[in-house]
């Protein structure tokens, strides 16, 4: 039996807009209805999470887990600037206690992508007051937190700080050509820290921000290394790097990507790939959890994302298997990981992909919003009760 830390935390996470439908005030919701949009399909009514999170929280518990990560949707919370909703902070507070009431540990991430569509008109994260705004919006959240262990302020800054670049928004899902702008990566950094400082003021939550790691490998080709290190560095490592003094990082993981002389190259053709065309590839958890320890000098690791999209749900099961093999020799060998939260709880919104790209452990019918459990459910649920794997 590989047995896991005492107290691990077992889950599933998913992100507001993925999920709740209708989040007609965000940036995404403007970008989808666009006449020149380039996203495959608006979001919609999403999976109806807003209102149906009581029954998908308690499918979670039922099969075994222990912890649900999700998302505050800053445009619900401040629709408009400077207005805030009482009622959409009641309503987060109510996650909160649902979550607690079915014995999940809650993981709440305050800015998973989206934000208020008057932050984008004005200026987004180049705006000289975005840190100000989100400090704001993190004040103005800190009452309803009373009581959660681990917040994440900003989910995945290396992608926000792509997307923020002007890049095609596909890229979001693509994890394609770098263009960060490290104008604006400063930006999510001091949020972050300025975010991470409010929320100590209530007593037992611990802050970080979460991580979109990548397992790097280089061709081998003259100039290829030299390249992996100028790639690698302002996508991930400068992130991971800038996680030191934190209460832990997230990491996210879920393939890998070659790196020769000019940079990404597309996945193999000889190579098993997923809904997203990103190769199936479990060991990416361990590399991206063992560089997340070593860049960040030893912060507790939260694995706050990992998954795959496919419509063969044994695939989902071998992968995450693959998956927790590798993090299990990675805490073998000294690495403190809290947490194994798989992307995603239900079958949801995968941005400008649309609903394709299925990652849920719970299916859900699209007209009827029913839920359906997959058997990875039932197999992540019995690992979580037994808090281990079979050896
Ligand atoms: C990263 C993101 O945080 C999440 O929103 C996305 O759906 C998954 N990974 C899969 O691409």
């Amino acid at each position: 039996m590989l047995t896991f830390p005492d107290g691990f935390l077992w889950g599933a996470a998913t992100a507001a807009h993925q999920v709740e439908g209708n989040n007609v005030n965000s940036n995404w919701w403007v970008m989808e209805h666009a006449a020149d949009t380039t996203m495959v399909e608006p979001s919609g009514d999403a999976m109806d999470h807003y209102h149906r999170y009581p029954e998908d929280m308690r499918l979670l518990a039922e099969a075994g887990l222990n912890s649900y990560r999700f998302s505050i949707e800053w445009a619900r919370i401040e629709p408009e600037r400077g207005f805030v909703s009482r009622a959409e902070l009641d309503h987060y507070r109510r996650m909160i206690d649902t979550a607690r009431e079915n014995g999940l540990d809650p993981t709440v991430t305050l800015m998973h992508f989206t934000v208020p569509r008057w932050f984008q008109n004005d200026g987004f994260w180049r705006a000289a007051d975005a840190a100000d705004l989100f400090a704001r919006y993190s004040e103005t959240v800190l009452p309803i937190l009373e009581g959660v262990e681990y917040v994440c302020t900003i989910n995945e800054p290396n992608i926000a700080a792509m997307l923020a670049g002007g890049e095609d928004a596909a890229n979001l899902v693509a994890y394609g050509l770098p263009n960060p702008d490290l104008g604006v990566a400063d930006t999510l950094l001091e949020s972050h820290r300025r975010s991470a400082e409010i929320l100590h003021t209530v007593p037992g939550v611990k802050a970080g921000w979460t991580i979109a790691t990548q397992a790097f490998h280089s061709t081998g080709e003259p100039g290829a290394d030299e390249k992996l290190y100028e790639y690698g560095h302002p996508r991930d490592f400068w992130y991971l790097e800038n996680s030191a003094g934190d209460d832990f990082v997230g990491v996210q993981a879920y393939t890998r990507t070659f790196i020769g002389p000019e940079g990404p190259t597309p996945v193999s053709e000889e190579v098993e790939t997923t809904l997203t065309g990103w190769e199936f590839f479990p060991e990416a958890l361990e590399m991206g959890v063992r560089s997340a320890w070593e860049l960040s000098g030893g912060v507790p690791v939260l694995v706050t994302e990992n998954g795959i999209a496919t419509s063969d749900d044994s695939r989902r099961i071998a992968y995450t298997e693959g998956a927790l093999r590798g993090l299990h020799r990675a805490i073998e060998d000294g690495i403190d990981v809290r947490a194994y939260q798989h992307w995603s709880a239900l079958d949801n919104y995968e941005w400008a992909s649309g609903y394709r790209p299925t990652f849920g452990l719970i299916g859900v019918d699209r007209e009827t919003f029913e839920r359906t459990p997959k058997p990875s459910l039932a197999w992540l649920g019995a690992v979580a009760r037994k808090n281990g794997l079979e050896g």
